[in-house]
């Protein structure tokens, strides 16, 4: 007879994760502190790859932890002569991803030091973007095998800093779970996790010239990879001047039909009625704008409390603020690390002189390191936000009972509409909301980050992305021949 809780089995499970209590787990991890990160450098198929090197830095701390040798036009143009679609059949190619998921948890040491030290992640983060990666490998890998697509050719995978692991990993698992090949930019912060990435997927059997890596920066090597007409198809995620910049690349390059995936930035808002839980308000609130030092395209900025609590509410927040540790991602009591580099700073640090004035609350700055410390201020609305503030800034501002539909107009207004939450405990409310906001992912009464792959599709309309959603049903359709047309010579 059968387990009778097999008959419950999921056919695909998310990675359990790691967790952060467990003795091994922490041994494990703190004998990775140290561990000598690679160099990085192009990995292409005829193994001859040239290029400049340059320092990476460690955000938390500003020292040089390796070296990365940037992509040259020549290795460029020896990658895309020599990538080859990934011929094997859909299970094997499917069987070699989940393997990858597999290698990913298995080398969790080494990544999560990579993650932190040239990211600044903390082990939180860590925790969650590695579960992410091997989400996204194993995701793929099952839609894969239910829909047996037919590669479109050669893709370029395009990649932030913010995500140097999960972000990487999902766009290159798309494209290669339908047979594609893959070009890997990785982005100029973080070729190191990119390097160790592709080394594990080359290592679980995806073939080298399946899976080229580029390391360079966006104006060469982005360009030529996105601007060369053997390239069949681009997905890339980043801010959303450099999705128009590609867009336009590709249309003056490329074949009228070749497909852009873009996944772009946002300025995303939560309204908080006189009804929601203050305190699971005020929990969902830290989360969303301060977790990753706010540098997530998914992370709240614009925050609007019912004018009646508002005082209350806001005196919470400033409290569990003050409760924030800044520091050492490598700690386990950091709850929030280094902003990415030197550029991101300075540009953080110039908007909040300008807004010094409207500054409610902020914690104080560590000495060294890149750090922005969570920072409060007061707006009438989100229209006083002109861009994104990539980093722990949020702006809090207030509304009166029947001025809903104002606040939603503004918010659409932005043009953006990626991530957007809700705290009520009004049924109503949810409705009204939901039928007038323009956002691709809506959270009700929990933070609006984090979104799992396969049950949370993620991904934004208007100037917040293209779709299709990463981590959802319709993705590989896009990098895949229609069904019923013939495979690319
Ligand atoms: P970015 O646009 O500066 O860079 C992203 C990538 O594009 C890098 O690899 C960069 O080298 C490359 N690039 C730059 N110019 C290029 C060009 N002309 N041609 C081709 N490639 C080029 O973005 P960033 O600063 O690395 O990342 C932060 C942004 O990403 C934020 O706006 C954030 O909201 C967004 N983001 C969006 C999502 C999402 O899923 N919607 C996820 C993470 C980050
Ligand atoms: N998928 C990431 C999130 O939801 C960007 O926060």
């Amino acid at each position: 007879l059968r387990d009778p809780a097999a008959l419950f089995e999921p056919v695909r499970k998310n990675s359990k994760g790691f967790d952060l209590s467990d003795s091994e787990v922490l041994a494990r991890i703190a004998a990775a502190r140290d561990t000598a990160l690679p160099d990085a450098a192009p990995i292409i198929a005829s193994g001859t790859a040239g290029g400049t090197t340059r320092p990476v830095t460690n955000p938390a701390t500003g020292e040089t932890i390796a070296e990365v040798t940037e992509a040259d036009a020549a290795t460029v143009e020896a990658a895309i002569a020599g990538a080859t679609l990934w011929q094997a059949p859909v299970a094997e190619r499917a069987e070699i991803l989940r393997r990858a998921a597999d290698l990913y948890e298995e080398d969790f040491g080494p990544l999560f030091a990579a993650l932190a030290r040239e990211a600044g992640k903390t082990l939180g983060d860590a925790v969650a973007e590695l579960r992410e990666a091997c989400d996204f490998l194993r995701y793929y890998a099952h839609e894969a095998e239910a829909a047996n697509p037919e590669p479109i050719g050669l893709v370029t995978a395009i990649s932030p800093w913010n995500f140097p692991l999960a972000i990487f990993t999902g766009q290159i698992a798309a494209a290669l779970a339908d047979g594609n090949a893959v070009l890997a930019k990785p982005a100029e912060q973080t070729p190191l996790i990119a390097a160790m990435a592709v080394r594990l997927l080359h290592r679980a059997g995806v073939p080298v010239d399946a899976l080229q890596l580029l390391p360079g920066d966006g104006e060469t090597v982005g360009r030529a990879l996105t601007s060369d007409p053997r390239i069949a198809g681009v997905v890339f995620t980043g801010s959303t001047d450099t999705a128009r910049a590609i867009r336009k690349a590709m249309a003056e390059n490329l074949a009228p039909g070749a497909p852009l995936i873009a996944e772009t930035g946002g300025l995303n808002a939560m309204i908080v009625d006189s009804t929601a839980l203050p305190e699971q308000a005020v929990r969902d609130i830290v989360a969303s704008a301060f977790r990753s030092a706010g540098q997530r395209c998914s992370a709240l900025r614009c925050l609007y409390v019912q004018e009646d609590v508002a005082d209350k509410l806001i005196e919470m927040l400033t409290g569990a603020m003050d409760l924030l540790t800044l520091g050492d991602p490598w700690e386990l009591t950091t709850d929030v690390g280094p902003v990415i580099d030197a550029e991101a700073k300075a540009g953080i640090d110039a908007y909040l002189t300008a807004k010094k004035g409207q500054i409610l609350h902020r914690l104080d700055t560590p000495d060294t390191g890149l750090f922005v410390p969570p920072t409060l201020i007061r707006v009438s609305g989100i229209a006083e936000m002109e861009r994104e503030i990539f980093g722990p800034v949020l702006h809090v501002a207030t509304w009166r009972a029947g001025e809903i539909p104002q606040v939603i107009e503004a918010i659409n207004a932005t043009g953006y509409g990626l991530t957007f939450g809700l705290h009520t405990r009004i049924d109503s409310r949810v409705q009204e909301v939901a039928g007038s906001v323009e956002a691709g992912n809506l959270y009700v009464n929990r933070n609006q980050i984090g979104a799992v792959v396969g049950s949370q599709p993620f991904g934004g309309e208007g100037l917040s992305g293209t779709g299709p959603k990463a981590g959802g049903p319709l993705y590989l359709a896009r990098l895949a021949e229609p069904v019923g047309a013939t495979t690319p010579a």
